[in-house]
């Protein structure tokens, strides 16, 4: 039910961008995140409204390139939310590889699609002298 909405709404968008890039809703995302192995980073990207239009999401879904992140449902790993209008983020806890991750938003002035954004964990030299740094405080 849930993969037919997003596979009818992609080729809306795509139908849509084929046709015109006259684009009411833009995603602002960060391009790359910088995350210590194991702590917890958070993508939060700003919905921009064409004209200050007053629309309202419907949906979204963050993806790594392959997978949609389940991220709704109370998870120890991942926490998704929007408020509709403004922004969307997604929390992943103990980050610990190197990835890419996307957001897709539907609303009722039209959707949009984030470029990836590159999550980038830091090796154990910049942890060890994190925690230095933060004993010398
Ligand atoms: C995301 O950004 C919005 C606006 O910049 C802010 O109101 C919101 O609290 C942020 N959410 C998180 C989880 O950082
Ligand atoms: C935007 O629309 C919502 C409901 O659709 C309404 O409650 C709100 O007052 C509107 N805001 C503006 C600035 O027009
Ligand atoms: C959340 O969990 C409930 C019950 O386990 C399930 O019915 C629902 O589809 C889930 N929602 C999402 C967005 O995954
Ligand atoms: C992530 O990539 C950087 C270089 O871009 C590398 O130094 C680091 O070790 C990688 N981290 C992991 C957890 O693979
Ligand atoms: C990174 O880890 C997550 C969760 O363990 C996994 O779903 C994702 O595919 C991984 N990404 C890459 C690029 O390995
Ligand atoms: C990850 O961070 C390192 C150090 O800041 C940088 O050299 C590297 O280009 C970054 N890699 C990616 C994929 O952003």
């Amino acid at each position: 039910m849930m993969s037919c909405l997003w596979m009818c709404l992609s080729l809306l968008y795509l139908l849509q961008h084929s046709v015109s890039s006259d684009q009411v809703v833009s995603l602002i995302c960060p391009k790359n995140l910088e995350v210590s192995y194991g702590e917890t980073v958070t993508v939060n990207c700003s919905i921009e409204w064409k004209g200050n239009r007053n629309c309202t999401g419907r949906e979204f879904v963050w993806k790594y390139r392959d997978d949609n992140i389940e991220c709704k449902n109370a998870s120890t790993k991942y926490i998704c939310d929007w408020d509709r209008r403004s922004y969307v983020f997604l929390n992943i806890f103990d980050v610990n590889n190197n990835t890419s991750v996307s957001v897709e938003i539907v609303s009722d002035c039209g959707l949009d699609v984030s470029p990836f954004i590159t999550v980038n964990v830091s090796g154990e030299l910049l942890l060890a002298s994190k925690s230095l740094f933060s004993v010398q405080l």
